[in-house]
């Protein structure tokens, strides 16, 4: 039996790492400004793995992008450990929807770009860089440059770039989608066992509600015009997960949750307010 409850358990709540507090953003363009986000406020816990879910131009990447440090917000703030975010930061990594690696130089060599950026020495990170490359299931490839690669590999070498500086936080926008839905399936895979060897903080931008639900502890959906946040769920899923899980009537139920709140994201007028964000922990019985 579903039983859905309204109440977060404040008390159990560990300090967050990330802390996003009625943030804003406003373009300001030669033509009009766009207003990207409205209000968005999000704490994310060390450890934890959240998504950010909603319909396009709903202004996911811009927050992500606010809180990688690539762009400033016109409001709020956002705090990272405590302190605010002002610039690009080592203790984040950032993975775009395009694999974005270096065409003239190998796998390996792209893996160890950002210890090149950060005046790090770069033969005690080489190692590091072979074993990530391995882990993902690319021994072998080391040496071959992107346009070798499949799409697939691409996006696992730009994983792999991310992590070798051991940054506390990975920030992905969209990774995976590009990719047909088996190489997809794989990836997602691939990801929490990842995680699973390196434990770290994940905001996770995508547009696929049964991969924000397969991946994450909690599901962020973005909406309205200009968007606020309009769920935050927990996910009532054990670790690790397997693919039967997707089976489960559990899996279904959440995943019309969050469509359902999605096409509410789609259909609504812009708020005069900012909305009341639901926060809602399904169990089952
Ligand atoms: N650099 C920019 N200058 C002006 N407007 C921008 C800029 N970047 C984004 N926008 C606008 O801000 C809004 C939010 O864009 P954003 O890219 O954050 O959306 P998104 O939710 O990531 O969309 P998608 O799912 O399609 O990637 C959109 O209306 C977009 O046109
Ligand atoms: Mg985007």
């Amino acid at each position: 039996m579903l039983a859905a409850e309204s109440a977060v358990d404040a008390v159990a709540a560990p300090p967050p790492l990330v802390s996003v507090t009625n943030v804003q953003k406003t373009y300001f363009t030669r033509q009009a400004p766009v207003h990207a986000v409205a209000s968005a406020s999000v704490n994310v816990a060390r450890g934890e793995f959240v998504s950010l879910l909603g319909p396009s131009g709903c202004g996911k990447s811009t927050l992500l992008m606010m809180i990688a440090g690539l762009e400033r917000p016109t409001g709020g703030s956002i705090l990272l450990g405590g302190s605010e975010v002002k610039q690009p930061r080592r203790d984040i990594g950032v993975i775009f929807q395009d694999a974005t690696l270096l065409p003239w130089k190998s796998a390996l060599e792209n893996v160890l770009f950002p210890i090149r950026i950060l005046k790090l020495p770069i033969e005690a990170y080489r190692q590091r860089a072979g074993e990530l490359l391995n882990m993902v299931g690319l021994s072998g490839f080391e040496h071959k440059k992107p346009s070798q690669l499949s799409g697939g590999m691409r996006q696992r070498v730009a994983i792999c770039r991310a992590l070798i500086h051991d940054p506390d936080i990975l920030l992905m926008d969209e990774p995976f989608s590009a990719l047909d839905a088996i190489t997809r399936d794989q990836m997602n895979v691939a990801l929490s066992e990842i995680l699973e060897t390196y434990k770290k903080t994940v905001i996770f931008v995508t547009h696929s509600i049964r991969e924000a639900a397969f991946l994450s502890d909690r599901v962020v959906v973005m909406g309205g015009r200009p968007s606020t946040i309009m769920l935050d769920m927990q996910m009532p899923f054990r670790r690790p997960r397997r693919f039967e899980i997707e089976e489960t009537p559990e899996f279904a139920a959440v995943c019309r949750k969050l469509r359902l709140t999605i096409e509410q994201a789609h259909g609504s007028p812009q708020p005069a307010q900012s909305p009341a964000v639901e926060t809602r922990t399904l169990t089952f019985e």
